[in-house]
């Protein structure tokens, strides 16, 4: 029998288990009540008395280095079926998953670039509504009753007889604001505005402008140049130049258009500027006294400077972008090439 406890106890020793099967071969051999282990313990009333004593130390030994291991047991497989087929299933040499991040709409960089330029010299971002009535986005703004510019050709009627319009220009936000506040007023305005033009590289019926409008006491066309001026060479690089062309705007008197030397040849010509080292960037003028009187302000008292400018013209300037509709396609190729992450 003690020749059986050798032999049995070597077994335990060698026994190896990689699955939970054979972890169940060894608990059901060594380790239940039917087991080998179990037997011999049963046949020990069968020993001769001298022997008794010494065979059930020897068994009890035997029980625990068969406890011991099983313990073991149970901890190897464990780990083989956890952690080591995890490692089977990682290839280090896999490419990792590419995660592709949304990246800024060039119309919304540059726009949140021009609002930037302006918080940062005191003036606050005002919102206004896209259908608008005849009053805000034409009469308050000194157009007269036949103006061309509230022909049918150029506005998208809502509703006649009161006419409701969905906004030529952001110009409509001056007005509600000279309504609703007293000067002093420096305001930024930027939105969405719409015109009944055939679509093409050149013209959309939708479009982006941003509005300016500074009112309080002493004004004057200096003010106007000089934060043109600052303007221009924040958004477009230091050496930029600008220019005054006279110009005609019902709500400005004087009115102007403003020109900046073509930055991509630096003023010597090229196709951007069609040879002539200038690109016209916006219009521009002192607030018309009668558009302040319609908004209730004092025009001997207050003057003031407005002005607006297009927001898909400066973002095809500043980008070298030649056809307006690639802004509205979202075609992603177009897109991913603004990774400009700003928030
Ligand atoms: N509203 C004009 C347009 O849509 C742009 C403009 C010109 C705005 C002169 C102004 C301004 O505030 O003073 O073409």
């Amino acid at each position: 029998m003690i020749e059986k406890v050798r032999e049995l106890k070597e077994q335990i020793a060698k026994f190896e288990a990689k699955t939970q099967e054979e972890l169940e071969e060894f608990r059901m051999k060594y380790i239940s009540r039917k087991s080998v282990i179990g037997d011999l313990f049963a046949n020990l009333k069968h020993v001769a008395v001298e022997e008794k004593k010494h065979m059930g130390v020897a068994l009890n030994d035997l029980k625990n280095s068969a406890q011991q291991k099983f313990q073991a047991l149970i901890a190897d497989v464990n780990t083989a079926t956890s952690s080591n087929n995890k490692a089977v299933d990682l290839d280090l040499t896999l490419p990792p998953a590419t995660t592709h991040m949304g990246s800024l709409h060039p119309l919304t960089i540059v726009r949140k670039r021009i609002v930037e330029i302006f918080e940062r010299i005191g003036f606050n971002v005002i919102d206004g509504p896209e259908v608008e009535d005849d009053w805000h986005n034409f009469t308050a703004l000194n157009f007269e009753e036949n103006h061309p510019a509230r022909d049918m050709q150029d506005t998208f009627f809502i509703e006649k007889n009161p006419d409701k319009v969905l906004r030529t220009h952001t110009s409509n936000v001056q007005i509600r604001l000279m309504e609703s506040q007293k000067p002093p007023i420096r305001s930024i305005m930027p939105g969405r505005v719409y015109r009944n033009e055939a679509i093409s590289a050149r013209a959309h019926c939708f479009f982006h402008q941003v509005e300016v409008l500074y009112i309080d006491t002493n004004v004057g066309f200096m003010d106007l140049k000089q934060t043109l001026f600052h303007f221009a060479r924040e958004m477009f690089g230091k050496e930029t130049q600008i220019r005054f062309r006279p110009s005609y705007f019902p709500f400005t008197e004087p009115s102007a258009e403003m020109d900046i030397t073509c930055f991509i040849c630096k003023g010597k010509g090229c196709k951007v500027c069609k040879g002539t080292g200038w690109v016209e960037i916006l219009g521009c003028g002192m607030v018309d006294p009668n558009v302040l009187e319609n908004c209730g302000i004092d025009a001997e008292v207050y003057t003031g400077y407005a002005f607006g400018m297009g927001i898909e013209r400066i973002t095809m300037l500043k980008y070298g972008i030649n056809d307006l509709r690639l802004f509205f396609e979202n075609d992603v190729r177009f897109l991913r090439q603004f990774n400009v992450y700003l928030t």
